[in-house]
């Protein structure tokens, strides 16, 4: 393929609500939440917002960087900068994680579209806190239905993708986000003002740091990197599509806000209504599909029909927000496909939905009748979530911080983050800064520190 016949995003706001859209997904609202509600709340929040700052904006950087200089994707990226070499590897295994996270991903993808049917058909109404984590349970260990939504929301997924990047990915980004972005803020001024909000407001905002161990270093990092889809040549691919213009580093920033305020909002729906309805916060990944039915319920009791539209309206959110999710990282396989093994994009997205189907079923049932099948100690989901988030995503970032600081030639990245030099960056030193000795030791101290070599 030439560069001339390579997909483009239309436009400068398509790029940044592609970006954000992939960024802004279920680590935002489902899993963002769970991991500050298991850590212990404001002390991991002010570590998280650590690791965005000095790690995920930088490195944010340089896979735009390394995507858009390239025009590859992510494996092709490594084999165009760096041709011969063992670089390739960081590719391939850039492209091996997308698909294990896509997997599970699409699992609790699938449970949103559940709990749209349960909020269309009227089944919270009258329910009680026990019953709404009673009926969770029931639900994601039930072998049949959570494969269902699954296999559909893939099917939507892989719908968008063989429409292709700029009439799929761009066009459905920017009606999506919007209108996410609304109905978060609608939320938000619900929750805060249902009774006994204060202590879930107190949750978010006063650090306890006699909390903190190294478990919420990695956590933090982890989850860093997971919202704002690093390490895994997701937005590295997505940058192949941008165009010379694009100014990449306010991009980054662009995103990277977008990204954290709304994982901060989402707390703020989701432990003011926990505390509300007395909902522990460390009930782990079922936390927002067991208290927010509960809110709705709650907080319209004498309105059912607001409580009615309130429940549809944040399942439809959270099922959009997973939507230009999974499709940035089928985007990743599929390309790689594509374009390594010359196959057609239809045909490259099929084999990708085809895998995913069969891997996320396995992951669906490891909550369920598989349970007993674990490895270290861990089903297939939760082995699946941890390795990517906490092992394959930080690792990759590592990678990337060492290729763009220490082995990428000086001028390409200069010219590739200042535009040949029509761009003032100011903060250019600091960003080669951090990613050739900040990031690489950072993340190799957290990696250590976690398998307690410090101690
Ligand atoms: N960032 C997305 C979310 O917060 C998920 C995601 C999309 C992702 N692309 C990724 C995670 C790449 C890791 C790597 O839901």
């Amino acid at each position: 393929m030439t560069k001339n016949d390579r997909a483009n995003f239309g436009s400068k706001l398509g790029v940044i609500l592609a970006s954000a859209g992939s960024a802004v997904g279920l680590g935002n609202i489902w899993r963002f939440p769970y991991e500050t509600g298991n850590h212990g709340g404001a002390a991991f929040i002010l570590i998280y917002l650590g690791c965005v700052i000095l790690l995920g904006l930088p490195i944010m950087i340089a896979e735009f960087l390394i995507g858009r200089h390239s025009q590859a994707n992510t494996a092709g990226a490594y084999q165009k900068l760096a041709p011969g070499t063992q670089w390739r590897w960081v590719g391939r295994m850039s492209v091996l994680t997308g698909f294990l996270i896509l997997s599970y991903y699409s699992v609790v993808a699938g449970w949103t579209l559940e709990y749209i049917f349960e909020a269309l058909t009227n089944g919270f109404a009258g329910k009680s806190p026990e019953q709404f984590i009673a009926s969770f349970q029931s639900f994601s260990s039930n072998p049949w239905r959570p494969i269902l939504w699954l296999v559909l929301f893939l099917l939507g997924t892989h719908f968008i993708i063989v429409k292709g990047v700029e009439k799929g990915i761009e066009k459905s980004s920017k009606i999506m986000m919007p209108t996410l972005f609304i109905i978060i803020l609608v939320l938000v001024v619900c929750a805060v003002s249902l009774p006994g909000a204060g202590a879930g407001i107190e949750f978010l905002l006063k650090p306890d740091f006699s909390k903190v161990d190294s478990d919420v270093f990695l956590g933090a990092m982890g989850q860093a990197f997971f919202s704002l889809s690093l390490g895994m040549g997701c937005l590295c691919t997505y940058a192949s599509y941008f165009n010379k213009k694009t100014n990449l580093t306010r991009t980054a920033l662009s995103v990277g806000v977008i990204d954290t305020f709304i994982a901060i909002l989402a707390g703020f729906i989701i432990f003011p209504a926990a505390f509300s309805v007395g909902i522990q916060p460390d009930a782990g990944p079922s936390l927002i599909f067991i208290t927010l039915p509960n809110v709705f319920q709650q907080a319209f009791s004498g309105i059912p029909i607001l409580a009615y539209i309130f429940s549809v309206m944040f399942y439809v959110l959270l099922a959009l927000a997973a939507l230009t999710s999974t499709i940035s990282i089928h985007e990743v396989v599929t390309a790689y496909l594509h374009e390594e093994f010359k196959m057609s994009r239809t045909k490259a997205a099929r084999y990708v939905t085809a895998g995913c189907i069969i891997l996320g079923i396995f992951s669906s049932l490891s909550l369920g009748v598989m349970k007993g099948y674990t490895l270290f100690g861990l089903g297939m989901f939760d082995l699946l979530d941890f390795l990517t988030a906490k092992i394959m995503l930080p690792l990759g970032g590592l990678l990337v911080s060492i290729f763009t600081g220490w082995y990428l030639d000086k001028k390409l990245v200069w010219s590739e983050i200042t535009n040949d030099g029509t761009l003032k960056v100011p903060v250019y030193k600091l960003i080669i800064f951090i990613l050739k000795y900040v990031a690489p030791i950072a993340i190799s101290v957290i990696f250590i520190n976690e398998l307690g070599l410090l101690k």
